[in-house]
């Protein structure tokens, strides 16, 4: 692929990843991703802005065949996705220096052997002057790990967010048709943002200070209107919880399943929204896409050895990872001679901080006495949230 140009002098140098299904052996990609990685090119200075996941180092060795000379490489972020590429375009550019925040030195020595004399630590707020085009710095740590920032090309008012305001989506465009990249972009901000909340709103308000008129993130395309993304992400980190419980499940012999079938029927009828997820076959992506702004969790789960069956202790302790900002969580829980699913069930979600609805436990089968704690269940959730004022 050529460079394709973005402004007059800045150009995407990256690799679209049609193909990949599968982010960190864990997240699935329903539409493959893309590694963006950027030339600015000024009057006496090159830089290039992160490189690509080493998977694709070819097509950025293709994408700058015709730049003789990279005076810099900002490196945004140390994770191997943007950096792995780094030791060829460094072997390529032997005059090049790398840019960095101060912490990311220590990483990229640790993960990619950088030599130390190859790195030069930026501030915050430093400027470099490459010939009529002038990189501002700006720390913007824990988008997604401790050393990660950002830069703003000043003339051009382009903000390079790396990893903040990205979408896992592999597509033709440059720019992004915003109807399609909603929901990957919302995807996305669940599985890398949603724990890290509190920094990136920091650090979305930081960003937005500086006025761009084009965010190019490190993933997915490009915004020509950033305020898009920016509102989007407000949105996701301080908006108001939707009047909506998540679902996940699993049955073994279909008890838990009757729970599961009586128990959204009942919040349906109150009103509510339900997103069920069978954990037998879950998109991780999506059930923490859901977590975003529900209100509610309930696990539904039948016990193995008298705790939740594995797949049920998996996504509880992936939800308590994520750290999605839910209200209430409970569970519906089947069991067969004894359980402490309970009690284990809290021990894994012990950093939320959701307030827990008395649990419906069933022995065996649900009698319909055990329907009637499953719609008590129901009944008060919706309560809570009629008194939360969450909206559908
Ligand atoms: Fe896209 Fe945190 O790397």
């Amino acid at each position: 692929m050529r460079p394709r140009e973005i402004r007059p002098g800045v150009s995407w140098v990256g690799a679209v990843d049609w193909d990949r299904r599968l982010f960190d052996s864990l997240i699935p990609l329903e539409q493959g991703t893309s590694y963006n990685s950027y030339l600015v090119e000024g009057t006496e200075k090159t830089a290039l802005l992160d490189t690509v996941d080493p998977s694709k180092t070819g097509t950025l060795l293709q994408a700058l065949e015709n730049v003789g000379k990279v005076d810099f490489v900002v490196a945004h972020h140390a994770e191997q996705d943007h950096s792995g590429s780094l030791p060829v375009v460094l072997a390529r550019y032997p005059e090049a220096t790398v840019l960095c925040s101060p912490k990311a030195v220590e990483l990229l020595s640790a993960h990619l052997h950088i030599p130390e004399e190859r790195m030069r630590a930026v501030e915050d707020g430093e400027v470099l002057e490459l010939g009529g085009k002038t990189l501002r710095f700006v720390h913007t740590p824990w988008v997604h790990w401790p050393e990660t920032m950002s830069s703003f090309l000043e003339e051009d008012r382009v903000l390079f967010s790396c990893d903040l305001f990205g979408s896992h989506l592999a597509t033709s465009d440059l720019f992004a048709a915003e109807d399609e990249v909603f929901t990957l972009a919302k995807r996305y901000y669940a599985e890398i943002m949603m724990p890290l909340r509190a920094a990136v709103h920091k650090n979305v308000d930081k960003v937005a200070a500086l006025s761009p008129v084009v965010v190019a993130p490190s993933h997915g395309p490009l915004y020509s209107r950033p305020e898009f993304i920016i509102d989007a992400y407000r949105s996701w980190v301080d908006g108001p919880s939707r009047n909506l419980v998540v679902l996940p499940y699993v049955t073994m012999h279909g008890s838990t399943l009757a729970l599961v079938e009586h128990f959204a029927g009942a919040l349906i009828e109150r009103g509510v929204k339900v997103e069920r997820f069978d954990l037998t076959g879950v998109d991780l992506g999506r059930l923490a896409a859901s977590l975003v702004d529900a209100a509610t969790l309930v696990l539904a789960t039948p016990t193995v050895l008298t705790n939740p069956h594995p797949l049920a202790a998996s996504a509880l302790y992936l939800v308590n990872a994520l750290r999605p900002p839910l209200k209430f969580m409970s569970l519906l829980v089947s069991y067969g001679w004894a359980t402490n699913a309970v009690e284990t069930a809290k021990t894994l979600t012990g950093a939320l901080k959701a307030e827990m609805i008395p649990p419906v436990i069933v022995k065996g089968l649900p009698t319909e006495k055990d329907l009637l704690l499953v719609t008590e269940l129901a009944a008060a959730i919706a309560a809570r949230h009629e008194d939360l004022g969450a909206a559908l």
